[in-house]
C-alpha cells in the first residue's frame, strides 16, 4: 500500500486508506474471475486501468462516460499500458447501460462526481445514477458486486448520495447485502464507499 508522504501541518501524512483504495481492495478478488465488468464513470481512466490490470484474460470491461475528453484520456492511459483490447468505451450516459450491456454482470464500479481537472458543471446526478444502479442491480449475476463511491461534500453530490442511500436501504436483505465505509472523524461529508453483493439469484 502506497503511503502518500505528504506534509500536513508539519507532520508527515501516513494515510493508507481512502474510499478509492478501500474500493479497490474489496473488489480485487472478484476481478480474478470476473468476465463482464462495467466501469460506469470512466473519467481519467484510473479505475478502468485498475480493473484491466487486475482482471484475467477472460475479462471485458465496458466503460461509460458522457465526456469525450474523459474517454480520450481513458483510451490513452489504457493504450499506454497495452490493455485497451480488454476495454470497450461507450460514449453514452450510464443511465442507458442496459442498451449496451445485456449479459450478467460480475462487477460494476461507480466513482461519482466530476472529472478531476475538468468542469465541475458536468457531474453525475441522482436521476441518471439511480437509473444506472437499478439497471445494474437487475443485470448482476449471483455473487456479482456493485462498488460505488459517492461524494456528499458538495450540494449536488449530497442530494445524489441521499437518493442512493434510500435506494440501498430498501434492497431485499435475502438477495442483496449492502455495506458502506466512510471516515467518520472528518466532516461527515467525506466520500462514502458502498459495496452491494447479490448473494442469491
Ligand atoms: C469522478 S469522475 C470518475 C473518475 C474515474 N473513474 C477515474 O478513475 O479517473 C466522474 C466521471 O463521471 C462522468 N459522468 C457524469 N455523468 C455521467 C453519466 N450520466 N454517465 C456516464 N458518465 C458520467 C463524468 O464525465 C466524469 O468523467
Amino acid at each position: 500500500m502506497k503511503h502518500c508522504g505528504l506534509s500536513y501541518g508539519g507532520a508527515i501524512e501516513l494515510q493508507s486508506f481512502n474510499a478509492v483504495s478501500v474500493a479497490h481492495q474489496l473488489t480485487v478478488l472478484k476481478l480474478a474471475t470476473a468476465r463482464n465488468i462495467v466501469d460506469a464513470t470512466a473519467g481519467n481512466g484510473r479505475d478502468t486501468l485498475f480493473l484491466a490490470q487486475n482482471s484475467g484474460a477472460q475479462a471485458m470491461i465496458t466503460a461509460f462516460d458522457i465526456q469525450k475528453t474523459a474517454l480520450n484520456k481513458t483510451r490513452q492511459l489504457l493504450t499506454e499500458h497495452r490493455l485497451m483490447e480488454k476495454v470497450r468505451l461507450i460514449a453514452d450516459s450510464h443511465a442507458n447501460v442496459a442498451r449496451h450491456v445485456t449479459e450478467a454482470v460480475d462487477l460494476a464500479v461507480f466513482n461519482l462526481g466530476y472529472l478531476p481537472g475538468g468542469s465541475h458543471e458536468i457531474s453525475t446526478n441522482a436521476d441518471s445514477t439511480l437509473a444506472a444502479v437499478q439497471q445494474l442491480i437487475a443485470l448482476l449475476g449471483a455473487g456479482g458486486l456493485i462498488s460505488l463511491i459517492a461524494y456528499p461534500g458538495y450540494p449536488a453530490g449530497h442530494a445524489e448520495h441521499s437518493v442512493l442511500q434510500q435506494y440501498f436501504l430498501q434492497l431485499q436483505p435475502k438477495i442483496f447485502t449492502v455495506s458502506c465505509w466512510q471516515m467518520i472523524n472528518h466532516t461527515g461529508k467525506a466520500p462514502v464507499f458502498y459495496l452491494i453483493e447479490k448473494v442469491r439469484s
